[in-house]
């Protein structure tokens, strides 16, 4: 066993809680989570005089401070889980003896929630939080397009106060049609449903279309009120009453294949097992966590063992260290994997994986491949000690649990790759390879973003990229070369916003790259401004983390921008009078437009991105959501929900073809 610090395993812990339950991100699986409880749990039984008040096993969501602003007469509770298939059939045991039947239902893999109606409209949409109180998300909630989740509610329930809980996901075709939209949007896919469910909801400017289900299973009128179904809510039906504990693990097992094939419907990661008879729920009663009259099981995730080849140190292009394992090709769920991301160092050395151990990889929510635990290390096999120092030797900033190299030299391959890619500059035919290409060797070509502008044809043509599987060497190529030359050249016209994503400025990306052009207008306004012009600039987003990190950013770029408008890369506009006017001249200037579904007549093909950058460019200001201040919205269907809402505030619709015509297309 590795080195197991206590203190670290609860603040990891904790993170990953933390994390997973505000919906912001996914630290780690379900199944390296409960093994890092397990670990915490052993230790306390072995070292009781150490224990500290924690909250990991007897709180709703561990503990952990996800509360907010809505408060729950009725906490919204977790559930106790049942590790087995004997665990479940002592839980139908008890529930027999109080004379109860169990029911079952799927576990849904969304996020929890409780809306709240009164007088039958939907008047407030929340999180779990920590049971007790949750977070109010009904303005962007009210956005969505949610299928089960109605807004107004008939006759039979229109009377006082009614609470709906539930969990809301994203089905299949949610997930589809959803992580389409946001990819023709120019961001990257979703990387499952449950991030997908959470990033949309906590969004307040969605520039894409998406869909979401409401899964309803619990009420202040019980679920069973066939009425809920009437109304609109999608209820967890049950998967069916059981007799007994024979006949409920066999229906256990057989939901568990059933949720494996590739057309199911929703995201489902276990079963809940849940009394009946209402009468028997008060009998068996509740503890300050979870009731006794139901019970989750989840499914494991399908594994294989394998030896890691090899663990590689990475560097990202803001600096951050990557550790990826690389083991013998296994197939796991169908498809096979050779690698996965070992997280951290203290993630390393929680596992205590090293180049030789056997471990255990799954594939987490289906598709991202991790290492689950180590099964053996074979005599001579150590846990890997990850390096003191950055793959080019540099220091490390060792003060996070993600290390990151202090040399900006050394992110500058993943740097360039993403300055070229469809985010930043949109370099058609540049890849990771020839950016690698570029800034490796003992004389790169390209040492920083400036460099890129500067590259010669010969320079291009002769680049090596390695060898072929019969020795000889390979190079770009005079043909590759000249293409990749003249869009690199195109590439200095970019609109300013792209040049700042391209920078590769901490903490900012495609998006705030558009919300520093569009405040600041000119890459000098950002050279001279300070932290505190960024951080009471208002834009959405800015903190003091983010001001300080950007004004840090722009400063220390200041020799590469020298380089670029040298070049002739575009450095945005002189806000000069005569810019003023030229713009107050412009077809939508001084307006707010937002676009909605896709763009047919001349404008069909435009990505959503691109027709941002066209609105901005004819003088307006493009928003991702319809409210008061919207000037026009651009809908090429009706009846969606940002046509109603344009409609009930009297915005202005247009087609994509009147779009077109406005804006001279
Ligand atoms: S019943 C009083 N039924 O899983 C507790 N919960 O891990 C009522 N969940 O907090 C919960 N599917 O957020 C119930 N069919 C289902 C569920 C379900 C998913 C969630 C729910 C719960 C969590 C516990």
């Amino acid at each position: 066993m590795a080195d197991f610090s206590y203190t670290d395993a609860i603040d990891q812990a904790k993170t990953a809680a933390l994390a997973y339950y505000d919906g912001s991100d996914e630290l780690m699986t379900d199944a390296e989570y409960d093994h890092l409880l397990d670990r915490i749990r052993e230790y306390e039984k072995a070292n009781p005089d150490d224990v500290v008040e924690h909250g990991l096993f007897t709180a709703v969501a561990a503990g952990v401070s996800v509360g907010g602003n809505v408060t729950y007469d009725v906490p919204m509770l977790s559930l106790d889980k049942v590790k087995d298939l004997a665990d479940i059939e002592s839980f139908v045991d008890r529930v027999a003896a109080a004379g109860g039947t169990v029911r079952l239902e799927a576990k849904f893999d969304g996020m929890a929630f409780n809306a709240r109606y009164e007088n039958g409209t939907l008047a407030q949409v929340s999180t779990r939080g920590d049971g007790v109180t949750g977070e109010d998300l009904t303005d962007n909630v009210m956005k969505l397009h949610i299928t089960g989740l109605p807004k107004q509610l008939g006759s039979a329930l229109a009377d006082g106060v009614l609470n709906v809980r539930g969990e809301l996901l994203m089905t299949r075709d949610d997930f589809e049609f959803s992580n389409a939209n946001r990819v023709a949007s120019g961001k990257p896919a979703f990387a499952n449903p449950r991030n997908a469910t959470a990033g949309s909801v906590r969004k307040s400017d969605l520039d894409y279309d998406v869909r979401l289900t409401f899964m309803a299973y619990d009420s202040d009128r019980g679920i069973q009120d066939g009425n809920l179904e009437l109304a609109g809510f999608t209820t967890s039906s049950g998967l069916d009453i059981a007799a007994d504990s024979t006949d409920v693990i066999a229906r256990v097992l057989a939901f568990g294949d059933e949720r494996k094939a590739a057309d199911f419907p929703y995201p489902t990661d276990g079963v809940v097992l849940k009394v009946v008879e209402p009468e028997v729920w008060a009998a068996l009663g509740t503890t300050s966590r979870a009731p006794r009259w139901a019970v989750a099981y989840k499914y494991e995730a399908e594994t294989a063992v394998s030896a890691v080849l090899d663990i590689i140190e990475g560097v990202g292009r803001t600096g951050n260290i990557s550790y990826t394992a690389i083991f013998d090709p296994v197939t796991v769920d169908g498809s096979t994997i050779s690698r996965a991301t070992l997280h951290n160092p203290s993630i390393i050395a929680e596992l205590g994986v090293g180049i030789g151990s056997v471990v255990q990889v799954f594939k987490a929510n289906d598709i991202i491949p991790r290492v689950g635990r180590v099964v053996e290390n074979p005599e001579g096999v150590t846990p890997y000690i990850p390096s003191d120092v950055s793959p080019s030797g540099a220091p490390l900033d060792k003060s996070a649990v993600i290390w990151r190299s202090t040399d900006p030299a050394d992110s500058i391959g993943a740097l360039i790759s993403y300055a070229g890619s469809r985010d930043a500059l949109d370099i058609d035919g540049f890849s990771t390879a020839i950016a690698d290409a570029l800034v490796s060797g003992e004389r790169p070509l390209v040492n920083d973003l400036g460099d890129l502008f500067t590259l010669q044809f010969q320079q291009l043509a002769n680049l090596s990229l390695g060898t072929t599987e019969k020795g000889t060497k390979r190079f770009l190529g005079g043909k590759v070369a000249e293409k990749i030359l003249a869009n690199i050249d195109a590439a200095k016209a970019q609109p300013l916003n792209r040049v700042i994503t391209a920078l590769g400025i901490r903490k900012s990306g495609r998006t705030f790259g558009r919300r520093l052009a569009n405040h600041f207008h000119t890459m000098d306004a950002l050279l001279a401004a300070t932290e505190e012009d960024f951080l009471t600039s208002g834009i959405e987003g800015v903190g003091p983390e983010r001001a300080a990190l950007f004004h840090e950013g722009f400063q220390r770029n200041r020799a590469v921008i020298d380089k670029l408008r040298a070049a002739g890369v575009n450095m945005g506009e002189e806000p000069e009078q005569a810019a003023e006017e030229t713009a107050a001249a412009l077809p939508l200037a001084g307006m707010k437009v937002v676009i909605s579904g896709a763009l047919n007549g001349p404008l069909a093909g435009t990505s959503r991105n691109e027709a941002n950058e066209l609105v901005e460019r004819m003088g307006g200001q493009s928003s991702g959501s319809v409210s008061k201040t919207t000037s026009l919205l651009v809908s090429s269907e009706v009846g969606t929900s940002k046509w109603q809402k344009a409609t009930d505030l009297g915005v202005r619709i247009v087609t994509p073809e009147e779009f077109a015509e406005m804006i001279g297309r």
